[in-house]
């Protein structure tokens, strides 16, 4: 067994498509924001000291055999899976964890946390897994963080590749042509997606048939969305988008911060905007041009975004997994 010191690596993403309806087995697309990452450090620590995974941010440090309180459990829970698939024992190391993503904003934190402690641990055993499992493992951990999760958020962060996602069908990678910009604008206030999750279900259940409609116009949303990136039809993703965030509202998701973030984008030249992930707060997403991104980036910071980041999305090859 190789014991290296090992740093691991994984980004966060956004959705562009079809949140909320992809929990009803409706399609979805996230694509991976390389700009914020979580990063872990292995570092061998003396004999009999077991594992331990510390984040000097929020200056913690939780022990293998302890139970701890909070989100910070998902890692020591991802630890102890990791060690169970590769039947491995608890080794002497400490697991430094550092992250850019901002928590419970729709970035993936959680599973990007998650994948970054499974690379690290399982290569520094000398036994990486791959993609594939640590995907399975993460959603395991994304099960506690939220309840019912699609997966959705630890396989485009797993396999960092734009992803067309079913819940119950193999994953699809998206072949992307020309070139499309994406401004994230972070809002100062988030609600967890489990609430937000769970307040979707409680329509669901009171207007089922209303409900399933507005799941399938997602659907045919997402479908159209995923013809015009695989096209490079740039000038149809945008009315795509607007039409996706009307339909999240009357699923109760957005508020009026994000309602005006798009309202305020489109005006300002974006060809269209959204609110992505959970919703209510968290992360919302405009489509802009070279020419449009400055002002673009000005009116979402002068309507109260935090940060604004820009990714654009080009060529990748298509492969099923
Ligand atoms: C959260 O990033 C996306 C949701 O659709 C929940 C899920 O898919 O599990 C809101």
């Amino acid at each position: 067994m190789n014991k290296s010191i090992t740093t691991a690596r994984a980004c966060g993403k956004i959705i562009l498509f079809g949140e909320h309806a992809v929990v009803y087995n409706q399609p979805a697309i996230a694509v991976p924001l390389q700009a914020i990452a979580a990063m872990v450090e292995v570092l061998p620590t003396k004999a009999g000291s077991g594992l331990r995974i510390s984040v000097p941010q929020t200056q913690r440090e939780f022990r293998f055999l302890e139970a701890h309180e909070g989100s910070e459990n998902g890692l020591i829970v991802t630890a102890r899976l990791v060690l169970k698939k590769l039947q491995a024992p608890e080794p002497d190391i400490s697991l430094v964890l550092h992250s850019t993503i901002p928590q419970k904003s729709g970035f993936g934190s959680g599973a990007a946390v998650s994948i970054a402690i499974a690379r690290a641990l399982s290569s520094y055993l000398g036994q990486p897994l791959d993609d594939a499992i640590v995907n399975d493992i993460v959603y395991e951990v994304e099960k506690m963080h939220h309840g019912t999760p699609s997966g959705i958020d630890n396989t485009v962060i797993a396999f960092e590749k734009p992803l067309y996602f079913v819940k119950t069908r193999p994953n699809e990678f998206i072949h992307i042509n020309g070139k499309f910009h994406f401004l994230v604008a972070t809002l100062p206030h988030s609600t967890p997606t489990k609430v937000t999750v769970s307040d979707v279900r409680y329509l669901y259940e009171k207007h089922p048939r209303r409900v399933q409609r507005i799941f399938r116009r997602v659907g045919e949303l997402t479908n159209e969305a995923r013809l015009a990136l695989e096209t490079g039809n740039i000038s149809s993703l945008g009315p795509l988008m607007n039409e996706n965030h009307k339909l999240l509202k009357r699923l109760t998701v957005s508020d009026s911060m994000t309602d005006k973030m798009c309202r305020a984008a489109v005006r300002a030249g974006a060809l269209g905007a959204k609110l992505s992930g959970g919703g209510r707060g968290g992360n919302m997403i405009a489509l802009v041009t070279d020419e449009t991104r400055g002002p673009v980036a000005d009116a979402l910071m002068k309507h109260g975004a935090v940060r604004v980041i820009h990714t654009s999305l080009e060529a990748t090859k298509k492969t099923t997994q």
